[in-house]
């Protein structure tokens, strides 16, 4: 028996795994090899290519294609409508399906609404793009980033509050009043 819910219209392939709790909604189509955690949220008309790995608790919003070389931790949000890609130089003619460059998205990031993120990056731990942002490069863990090409405006907590530094580097977040630290260019949790 399934342990996990779909809706009737969703299209599942063959040697897909999906985690007990998971939720797939109207009309997507989860394809061959793909692995898909616990208790996830996959939304209305989305796309997951082969091999795409996505972990548990993984929140996707309705429109949102997934392509193959796509990795993303536990608890990513990925906002409605946002884009991925897999090939930084595509061409109808020529073929590159042995030139896709991974994209990792890690534990707890956000990517909003509508972003472009390029293909061999790297999205940090609980970073967050802006809605519309068009990410070209590393974003750090925690970093905060907007506009096209993306560029870092600050840091956020794991609850997703700009975090502001002291003069010795050290900030609060105020919902969950977990301590940070920004050291080096770098910002890590206090444990
Ligand atoms: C990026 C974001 C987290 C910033 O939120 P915030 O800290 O409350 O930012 P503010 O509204 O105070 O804006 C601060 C500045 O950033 C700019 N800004 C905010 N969001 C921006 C975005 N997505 N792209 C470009 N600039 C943005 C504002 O215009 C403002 O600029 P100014 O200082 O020159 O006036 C938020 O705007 C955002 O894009 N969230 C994603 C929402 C989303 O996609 N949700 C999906 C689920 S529905």
């Amino acid at each position: 028996m399934e342990t996990y819910q779909a809706h009737e219209t969703a299209v599942i392939d063959e040697g897909c795994v999906i985690g007990e709790g998971t939720c797939i909604w109207h009309f997507s189509h989860i394809m061959k090899g793909s692995r898909i955690g616990k208790n996830c949220t996959i939304g209305q008309n989305v796309v997951i290519s082969p091999d795409v790995i996505l972990g548990n608790r993984v929140k996707v919003q309705n429109n949102v294609s997934i392509y193959t070389g796509v990795i993303c931790g536990d608890e990513v949000f990925l906002g409605p409508s946002c884009v991925f890609t897999n090939v930084i130089n595509p061409r109808s003619a020529i073929s590159r399906r042995l030139e896709y460059q991974p994209t990792f998205v890690e534990k707890g990031a956000t990517i909003g609404a509508n972003a472009t993120i390029l293909c061999g990056r790297r999205i940090g731990t609980c970073a967050m793009v802006g809605a519309g942002a068009v990410v070209t490069k590393a974003v750090l863990p925690y970093a905060l980033v907007v506009g096209n090409p993306a560029r870092q405006t600050g840091w956020v907590s794991e609850y997703g509050h700009r975090l502001k530094f002291d003069a010795h580097g050290h900030a609060f977040c105020p919902e969950s009043g977990d301590h940070y630290r920004l050291q080096n260019g770098k910002v890590r949790k206090e444990e």
